[in-house]
């Protein structure tokens, strides 16, 4: 299991102007924070609740359909190409990046069990998407395109893009196109579910009432895991062991609670800047994912009952030790104004050593014959250390080692920590109301029917005055 340390966000280690009376806190909140534990678990099968998430752990059927479709495809495909964007793609990211080889993508077929390399498409580059072309056999190529509306026009732009490509590179595309597609969408309603159903292909549902950045326990996440070779049992075996922990009403025995406590209080006390660092490289892309839950989720307008408040902590992303030599200054000297989660790694996959083969070297003596990973931690705990001393409050969530079990209880303990920081902000963490009117502008700036109204707006000619 997952083990976590909060007593450098401690009075005791950081001091009384930065640093919290944790127990002191947590039984005086101990209501707020019951009631948004049990509230939270009991939504969990209200329709229109957006909690339903908290149930993916469970769907041992989804796990059976994986499986055997990744089986079927299995040895058919050398690439598999992922279109989709923000919740429909970071999750998938972080979760390929850090359970698959560092390097799967360079790796022989053989070496790589037969299972696809993989790429994912999540903007709109024309460089980018015309390059995939260049390293991919679309007669070899599966393409899963994930997106829960179906109108998404960074992911549909690209689908139009490689269904083209199947178009004039496919001897028979209006028999064969299907086997180089499927889809992850709504059960019902949206483009991508119609034309699942006209072109006769293959699709695994996004569940309702689960929101993009909270889906990727779902088939969103789990089948290009499942392409790719891995096993989405102990995913799910994960979550259901944590949620014995985290669905605990006891705010004093429930750490994503207090993560979530100790979080937004450093917010409201004027630091409003949540930087996650995992010592890792494999979950350098775990940031990435947290930062748009952090930030889609607690960053909102208005309260639960209405009122403006325009809230939200901003989440950083680093990664060490690579980030010691780029944002450690100024966490160490800056402005009072962060609080720090960092992930460790108990046990490498590789126990790698140092070789002594500068043995003349005198000055680089003391780094021979020991672990890489004795170095990493060494440098972790000496920035903790530093930023503890330097009173800057910070926690640490440890994983015995990367792998499917760990990697879904870290992010599950991350979406519960969301979910419960939102209740204690008094905001809504499951809708995204701010990203909405971009959308539509992008939609009258590309001239959709419907949306010339907003030309003029989406253009910036209309003056502040008349907003
Ligand atoms: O978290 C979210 O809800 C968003 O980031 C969506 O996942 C993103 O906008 C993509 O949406 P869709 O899956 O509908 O294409």
């Amino acid at each position: 299991m997952l083990t976590f340390d909060f007593t450098n966000l401690s009075v005791q280690k950081v001091g009384t102007t930065h640093g919290l009376d944790l127990n002191t806190e947590v039984q005086k909140h101990h209501n707020a924070l019951e009631s948004a534990i049990r509230e939270l678990y009991e939504s969990r099968n209200t329709e229109g609740a957006w909690t339903k998430w908290l149930n993916l752990g469970k769907h041992q059927d989804l796990a059976f359909a994986l499986k055997s479709y990744a089986e079927s495809a299995k040895g058919k495909y050398d690439d598999l190409i992922v279109l989709g964007i923000g919740g429909s793609s970071l999750g998938g990211i972080a979760l390929l990046k850090a359970l698959l080889h560092p390097y799967w993508n360079n790796l022989s077929n053989e070496q790589r069990g037969g299972y696809p390399r993989f790429h994912f498409v999540d903007n709109v580059d024309a460089d980018v998407i015309q390059g995939l072309c260049d390293v991919v056999d679309l007669k070899r190529t599966l393409v899963n395109v994930i997106s829960k509306s179906g109108t998404t026009a960074e992911t549909m732009s690209a689908f139009m893009f490689f269904k083209d490509k199947f178009d004039q590179t496919l001897e028979n595309p209006e028999q064969s196109l299907r086997k180089h597609l499927v889809f992850t969408t709504d059960k019902q309603t949206g483009i991508l579910r119609e034309l699942a159903d006209r072109l006769n292909v293959t699709s695994f549902e996004v569940p309702d009432d689960v929101g993009g950045r909270f889906s990727i326990f779902s088939a969103v996440g789990l089948l290009p895991a499942a392409i790719c070779g891995l096993d989405v049992a102990e995913f799910q075996r994960g979550l259901q062991d944590l949620e014995a922990v985290l669905s605990n009403t006891n705010p004093k025995e429930n750490p994503a609670a207090q993560n979530a406590l100790y979080q937004v209080l450093n917010y409201k006390a004027g630091k409003p800047i949540s930087v996650l660092m995992p010592y890792s490289t494999r979950l350098a892309f775990v940031a990435d994912w947290y930062v748009q839950l952090w930030a889609e989720s607690l960053g909102k307008a208005t309260s639960k009952t209405g009122e403006t408040i325009n809230v939200g902590p901003t989440p950083l992303k680093a990664v060490g030790a690579t980030d010691q030599h780029s944002q450690v200054q100024l966490y160490n000297e800056g402005a009072f104004d962060k609080v720090f989660t960092f992930i460790e790694v108990e046990t490498p996959d590789n126990k790698t050593i140092i070789p002594n083969s500068l043995p003349e070297v005198s000055a680089l003596s003391y780094m021979a014959n020991k672990g890489f990973h004795e170095l990493l931690t060494a440098e972790f705990i000496a920035t903790r250390s530093s930023l503890t001393r330097n009173q800057r409050p910070n926690a640490t969530v440890r994983l015995p080692k990367i792998d499917a079990y760990h990697f879904a209880q870290l992010l599950y303990f991350f979406e519960v920590q969301t979910a419960i920081a939102g209740s204690l902000l008094n905001i809504d963490p499951f809708d995204q109301p701010g990203v909405e009117l971009g959308k539509q502008y992008t939609h009258a700036l590309m001239g959709r029917k419907g949306y010339e109204h907003l030309v003029a707006e989406a253009k910036g000619d209309v003056p502040l005055s008349a907003v």
